[in-house]
């Protein structure tokens, strides 16, 4: 045997008995309080999957467990913080999703999986930006205060998963201020939205329906003729142009 070779199997045997023995180290410490991972889940494996759920909710470890004294890390056996439990309750909640899957597709079924991230993409509270922004009001209160709160969300998340700034949030808005009867409101949305978005197309639409709402017919189809030269063409604004201007 050459010294070489003599080498290598001496590698061989120390990864051999190396290996067991880093398996016993304190990082693989034995779980105490598990209810809803798989039996032989290793702490290795939790976790990541507990790195991933900060992830997928944007908060730090201590939004689901009990926060440690000053210096010390979280107790994580603990189950005094109640989002823990709603946790393993959404843990299960996503399996069952998942589990009935295929006979909802039926032929359809493909391998995507509904993860924590399909949903909370980000944030703790999964909430569509113009439901926030609506509640902001006291639900349809001053126009103003909902602009702020859309820009601050704006500043705070743009760029990210959490929410929706396109051209279709203030648009939203818009439309369910109308639909309210709250056409002035409904013009300080949709103006606003022009500060983002200047030649939306859905903008213009809005604000003629909020016009054509108050009365304003003609204001309406000058509007419209806008998103009609924005967008030539559009057999949905011609028909609603002939529509304005034919009653
Ligand atoms: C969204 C809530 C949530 C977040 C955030 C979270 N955890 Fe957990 N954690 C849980 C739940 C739920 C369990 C229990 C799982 C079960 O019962 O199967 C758990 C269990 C644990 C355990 C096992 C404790 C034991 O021995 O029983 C450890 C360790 C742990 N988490 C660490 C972490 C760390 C570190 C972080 C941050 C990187 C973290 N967790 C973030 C919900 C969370
Ligand atoms: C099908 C969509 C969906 C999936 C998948 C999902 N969640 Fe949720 N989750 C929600 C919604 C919606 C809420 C908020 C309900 C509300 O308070 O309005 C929520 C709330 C929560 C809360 C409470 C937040 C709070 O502060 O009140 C926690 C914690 C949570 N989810 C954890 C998880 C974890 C961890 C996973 C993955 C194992 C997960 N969720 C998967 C939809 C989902």
């Amino acid at each position: 045997m050459t010294h070489l070779s003599r080498g290598i199997g001496l590698l061989g045997i120390v990864l051999l008995i190396g290996l067991p023995a880093l398996a016993q180290s304190p990082a693989e410490e034995p779980l105490q309080n598990i209810q809803v991972f798989p039996a032989g889940t290793t702490r290795t494996q939790l976790l990541s999957t507990m790195n991933a759920m900060n992830e997928s909710l944007g908060v730090q470890c201590v939004y689901c467990h009990v926060a440690g004294a000053p210096g010390q890390r979280p107790d994580f056996v603990s189950d005094a913080n109640p989002k823990k439990d709603i946790a393993r309750r959404m843990m299960l909640f996503r399996d069952k999703i998942n589990e009935d899957m295929p006979a909802v597709l039926g032929a359809a079924s493909s391998s995507t999986r509904v993860l924590c991230s399909t949903c909370h993409r980000g944030v703790p509270i999964p909430r569509q930006i113009y439901e926030i922004v609506f509640d902001a009001t006291a639900e349809g209160g001053d126009p103003a205060v909902g602009l702020a709160k859309f820009e601050e969300l704006r500043s705070q998340f743009y760029g990210g998963q959490s929410y929706d700034f396109s051209e279709l949030a203030l648009v939203e808005l818009g439309r369910r201020a109308t639909a309210q009867g709250r056409t002035d409101d409904a013009m300080a949305y949709l103006l606003g939205n022009f500060k983002y978005h200047p030649n939306s197309v859905p903008t213009y639409l809005a604000i003629a329906r909020a016009k054509d709402a108050k009365g304003d017919r003609a204001g309406a189809i000058q509007d419209l003729e806008k998103a009609a030269a924005l967008n030539p063409g559009d057999e949905r604004i011609g028909a609603e142009l002939a529509r304005l201007k034919g009653a």
